[in-house]
């Protein structure tokens, strides 16, 4: 029976390069959008359910009806770069509330309320970023930095205290500086580059723990 892989946030980028991998590599693929993504809805087939979902919505993922113990791995990638002037000296309440929300408290509520969904010893990945290492404060992007830091801290979190006993392996994952709409035209991957990594480390993860990692398996500080 073909893995089951449930990705949140896959109606371009980084998310839909996934779902078209894991339909490729012969996984059962949930992907979700918040509203009609033709790419998406083009890789229709049998083993592709596409659900609507909002990572700052939990009725929106909780509705899905998606049994325990039904998936073998839970990737959160739904991400946002937040306002445009990422300054913390500028920032607002409600722009530091929104990509605060979308990338940090967001996906742990998802991991956390999801748990359940996967089996014993599944995968669940959360989409990081090296900016997201406080061992980088290389400066700049500070409302998006923040944010992937918290998210490596609630993840981190997850892995000691709710899945272990589970054996479930979290993942803080790095996807390299991809050319999507977020990474832009001069990143350094094709999203092709940075999904075929990243569908590898998701294959070969399980047993428990932490990692922070990015796309080629390396392991990074945080
Ligand atoms: N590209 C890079 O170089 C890079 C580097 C490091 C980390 N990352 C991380 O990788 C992830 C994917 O990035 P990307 O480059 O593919 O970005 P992208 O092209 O901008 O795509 C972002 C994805 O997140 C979804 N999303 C945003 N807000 C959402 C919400 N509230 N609920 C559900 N889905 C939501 C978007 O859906 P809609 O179409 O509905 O907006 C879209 O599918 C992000 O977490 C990002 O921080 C990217």
């Amino acid at each position: 029976m073909s893995k089951t892989i449930f990705i949140l946030g896959a109606s371009r980028g980084i998310g839909l390069g996934l779902a078209r991998t894991f339909l490729d590599r012969g996984w059962s693929v949930i992907a979700s959008e918040r509203s009609r993504s033709k790419e998406l809805h083009d890789l229709e087939g049998d083993n592709l359910r596409i659900v609507t979902a909002d990572v700052t919505e939990p009725g929106s993922y909780e509705k899905l009806g998606l049994a325990d113990g039904s998936l073998d791995a839970l990737i959160v990638n739904a991400g946002i770069t937040g306002a445009k002037h990422q300054s913390s000296v500028e920032a607002t309440t409600d722009e530091v509330s929104e990509v605060m929300m979308t990338n940090a408290f967001g996906p742990a509520r998802v991991a956390k309320t999801m748990l359940p969904k996967l089996k014993t010893g599944g995968t669940l990945g959360v989409m990081s970023s090296l900016m997201g290492s406080i061992d980088d404060s290389s400066g700049g992007y500070e409302l998006y930095r923040t944010s992937k830091v918290a998210l490596n801290m609630l993840a981190k979190g997850i892995a000691e205290q709710e899945a272990a006993d589970r054996n479930v392996e979290v993942l803080a994952l790095h996807p390299g500086w991809v050319q999507t709409d977020m990474g832009g035209p001069n990143a350094k991957l094709s999203v092709a580059q940075s999904v075929t990594g990243l569908a590898d480390v998701i294959e070969r993860a399980g047993g428990g723990g932490f990692r922070f990692v990015d796309y080629s398996g390396k392991e990074l500080a945080y």
